[in-house]
This record gives structure tokens, C-alpha cells and sequence, in this order.
């Protein structure tokens, strides 16, 4: 059963579809069959997996708004165990469209069962929104992975974005995890990048992935040539820290499977959100799920969570 990861933050240019691209690479080359689903009507993800605009080309939108079947427009991303759900600008209709919808928030959930045992993992490249697409992509997820930029005002949004998680576990999907806060375009020789990092991690705690991307010209170029940087140059730092980030998603489900079992056998945790419970975890997802599931305004203590099913 796949796990699905969207990959969210209203912010523009923040690094949402380089770490779709790359990270579902990562998760392809590491054996983990991964399935990206391109959710913004740019078409980012597509073009930048070597797919330019087609107008024949089936896309999300078929699959969204006209109700065909996803083995019709799953198609082949060039890399060894990655699929891709294409997008182009006809997605723009889409997000009004659905306006117009019965079941207009869960759209895109409705096509997870037929995916969700072809894969282990799917990504869900949203917008840089939070319109109905953005809506649709959280609903269909177990978790959110928010990627922020190292720069100047970069928690400007974010406590935003927190509260729509939170309105969203209130409302449309009382499941949704923080996958984790991911740190991009790191530069280690500002001051203001390490100032930055430091302070999201003051503010965040465990939410923060211990992966931190930095800026890497190779992550730019990648998209140009059609290809994952793990392809187009694998010596690259970008690329050592996009397979570092895809060895961490996957520990962490390992842990969260661990967990699960851990807690079948004790027969505690049937009521909350399938999130580890135990006072003692220190995973960036349990704590972030914590701070998600209760009061967003500071920081977290990271290691003393004890799980939303307080809430
Ligand atoms: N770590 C990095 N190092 C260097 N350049 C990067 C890095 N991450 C992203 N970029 C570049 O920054 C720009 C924005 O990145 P990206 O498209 O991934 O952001 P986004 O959040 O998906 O944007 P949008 O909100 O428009 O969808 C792109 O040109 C991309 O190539
Ligand atoms: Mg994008």
C-alpha cells in the first residue's frame, strides 16, 4: 500500500516541484515503486521529466474532471520504477470546474484505490496555491511534506499553510500527517541561510527533516535537459541530498510500520489518526503531527510528542 505524499506550500518557487521530481527519483532508484502525480496546471513536474506541452497527451485532468480511468493516463517517466500523472494548463479549468462538483474536495481521493497498491510511495506536486487542487491533493494524502526556502521572510506563509492543515484535519481529512519541513536552497556560506535554517529549526523542532537541500546549479539545469538530476549529474550535491532525503522518507515509514505493529499487539491506538501515540518517539513525523493535530503558535519540544489522538 502506497503511502501518498503531497508536496505543498502556497509560496511560489520554493523548490515544491524539484523535490517532486527528485525525490520520486530517489525513491524509484532506491527500489520503491513511486508514482508522481503532477497536480499544477504549470506542468512543472512534467516538462522537467522531459515531457514538453502536447495537447494529444492525456493528463490529470481527464482523470479529475471527465472520470477516465488512471491506467489510461499513468505513463512511463523515463526512469527505472517512476510513473507519472501529467498535467498541463487545461488544469487550470479544472480547479474551477470542481467548484461546480458533487464531491468536489474529494476528487482526486477517488483515484487513489486503483493506485494505491501499484506503489510504495505517491507524490502529489501541488500549486503554489491553495485553491481546490491544492484541496483535492491534501485530501487524497496521508501526509504533507512542505519544502521552504532558506531565505530571508521564509516563514512568511507558512503559519498559513499550518492553519489549512489544521482546518483540513478538522474537516476533510482527520488522517493528515506532517510528513516534515524540508530545507531548500541552502547556501552554507551566507550567514543568512545558516540564520534561517537555524531559526526554522528552533521553530519547528522535530518537524524538520535532518536532510537539507542545498543550492545546487545541477538541480536548476536538471529540468532543462528532462531528467532528474540523479540522472543528469549523480556527483552533484543536489543529488547526494535528494537520495539523502529519500533514505530518510523511507526510514521514517519503516519506523511508522514498526510502530503500527508495535501497537496491534498491545491493542491501544485504534481511535487516533494512525499516527505513532507513544510519549517517547522522536520522529519528525509523530512530533510534527502533534504540533499539527494542537496549537501551531510556538515551537515544539520535539521528542516529548505525544501524538494528535490528545487532541
Ligand atoms: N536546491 C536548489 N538549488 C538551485 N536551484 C533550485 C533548487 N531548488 C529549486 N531550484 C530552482 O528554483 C526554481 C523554483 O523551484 P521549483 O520550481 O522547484 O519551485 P516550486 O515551489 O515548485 O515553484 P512553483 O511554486 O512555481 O510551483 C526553479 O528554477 C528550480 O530549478
Ligand atoms: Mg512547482
Amino acid at each position: 500500500m502506497a503511502r501518498v505524499i503531497a508536496i505543498a506550500n502556497q509560496k511560489g518557487g520554493v523548490g515544491k516541484t524539484t523535490t517532486a521530481v527528485n525525490l520520486g527519483a530517489s525513491l524509484a532508484s532506491s527500489e520503491k515503486k513511486t508514482l508522481l502525480i503532477d497536480c499544477d496546471p504549470q506542468g512543472n513536474a512534467t516538462s522537467a521529466l522531459g515531457f514538453p506541452k502536447d495537447p494529444a497527451r492525456r493528463t490529470l485532468y481527464q482523470a479529475l474532471i471527465l472520470g477516465e480511468p488512471t491506467d489510461r493516463i499513468v505513463i512511463d517517466a523515463k526512469v527505472d520504477g517512476l510513473d507519472l500523472i501529467p498535467s498541463d494548463k487545461n488544469l487550470v479549468g479544472a480547479s474551477v470546474e470542481l467548484v461546480q462538483m458533487e464531491n468536489r474536495e474529494y476528487r482526486l481521493k477517488e483515484l487513489m484505490p486503483a493506485l494505491r497498491d501499484r506503489y510504495e510511495f505517491i507524490l502529489i506536486d501541488c500549486p503554489p496555491s491553495l485553491d481546490l487542487l491544492t484541496v483535492n491533493a491534501l485530501a487524497a494524502s496521508d501526509s504533507v511534506l512542505v519544502p521552504i526556502q532558506c531565505e530571508y521572510l521564509a516563514l512568511e506563509g507558512v503559519s498559513e499553510l499550518l492553519d489549512t492543515l489544521m482546518r483540513m484535519r478538522r474537516t476533510i481529512n482527520p488522517e493528515l500527517a506532517i510528513e516534515g519541513i524540508l530545507l531548500t536552497m541552502y547556501d552554507d556560506r551566507t550567514t543568512l541561510s545558516k540564520q534561517v535554517a537555524a531559526d526554522l529549526r528552533s521553530f519547528f523542532g522535530a518537524q524538520v527533516f535532518e536532510t537539507i537541500i542545498p543550492r545546487n546549479v545541477r538541480l536548476a539545469e536538471a529540468p532543462s535537459h528532462g531528467m532528474p538530476v540523479i540522472l543528469y549529474d549523480i556527483h552533484s550535491k543536489g543529488a547526494e541530498g535528494y537520495i539523502q532525503l529519500a533514505k530518510e522518507v523511507i526510514e521514517n515509514a519503516q519506523k511508522r510500520v514498526g510502530q503500527g505493529a508495535e501497537r496491534a499487539d498491545s491493542g491501544a491506538g485504534a481511535a487516533d489518526s494512525g499516527e505513532p501515540s507513544s510519549a517517547s518517539t522522536t520522529s519528525p513525523t509523530a512530533a510534527a503531527a502533534a504540533a499539527a493535530g494542537g496549537d501551531t503558535g510556538g515551537s515544539n519540544s520535539g521528542g516529548s510528542s505525544t501524538g494528535p489522538g490528545t487532541e
